[in-house]
């Protein structure tokens, strides 16, 4: 795992946003996977400011995002889907129709996870991979004990990340307790990671990323198995970690 350290927030987005801008220029077409929650959104605006100042195009890029809320329907605020195309595809030339996430309202939640995994294996996988990191190690919606063979799943979602989530909710009790995320080993399939980590509450995450064993009780920690994994951190995130910096 490579570490990039940068000052803060607004610098993991720019530098995340580079990164991410740097490969679609070097591969028009290609597969990514996209991430929700408070970590991504800095980087989503750097990507619509530069698409808007210098016209970088994403109308042959497929999009997979990680996860998406049981009971949710794409018209709902608090759903990813809704997410995604108020902090991202709006403002930027992609085909929607190329933008996959999975359906928080399918008829058969068990036959959309197949259809889901079946949908990016056919378009050969996930070239870069954008991921937060939960403060229990959660990656995607694989909370501590999901099995690192696992595809993509309905979970129950822990407590921790309900009660983490609310914040975007107007009451806990709205949060919904169930969702479809891709699998651990789904995500490890992606050729390229590129994690972000920003703020004090991510420190011990990324403590224990660093040091802790590869355990399915920290699902993060299955990244050391990759061989190509980056993550851009804030100073806040690592503080006094003893980590090798870029
Ligand atoms: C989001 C996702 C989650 C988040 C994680 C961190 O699609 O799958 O794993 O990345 O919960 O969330 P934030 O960024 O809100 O701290």
């Amino acid at each position: 795992m490579r570490i990039i350290e940068v000052n803060d927030y607004q610098q993991m987005s720019k530098r995340a946003a580079e990164y991410i801008i740097n490969k679609v220029v070097q591969n028009p077409s290609i597969k990514l996977g996209l991430a929700t929650g408070g970590t991504p959104i800095g980087t989503y605006k750097s990507l619509i400011e530069d698409h808007q100042k210098n016209g970088t195009s994403y109308q042959k890029v497929t999009t997979f995002n990680l996860d998406e809320y049981i009971g949710l329907s794409s018209d709902n605020k608090n759903s990813y889907r809704y997410f995604m195309n108020d902090h991202l595809f709006n403002y930027i030339d992609i085909n929607k129709a190329k933008t996959n996430i999975p359906s928080g309202i399918a008829p058969d939640f068990q036959e959309e996870c197949h259809r889901y995994e079946d949908i990016i294996s056919r378009h050969g996988g996930i070239d870069l991979q954008i991921l937060g990191i939960g403060s229990n190690g959660h990656i995607g919606f694989n909370e501590p004990g999901t099995s690192f063979g696992s595809k993509t799943h309905i979970v129950n979602l822990a407590p921790s990340t309900i009660q983490a989530n609310a914040r975007f909710f107007s009451r806990i009790e709205e949060v919904p307790t169930k969702a479809i995320t891709m699998g651990i080993s789904t995500i490890l399939k992606s050729k390229e990671i590129l994690l972000l980590i920003s703020g004090e509450k991510k420190k011990d995450a990324l403590c224990r990323l660093l040091n802790g064993e590869i355990n399915e009780s920290f699902p993060a920690s299955v990244l050391k198995n990759h061989p190509c994994v980056t993550i851009i951190a804030d100073k806040v995130a690592i503080a006094d970690l003893e980590v090798q910096c870029l």
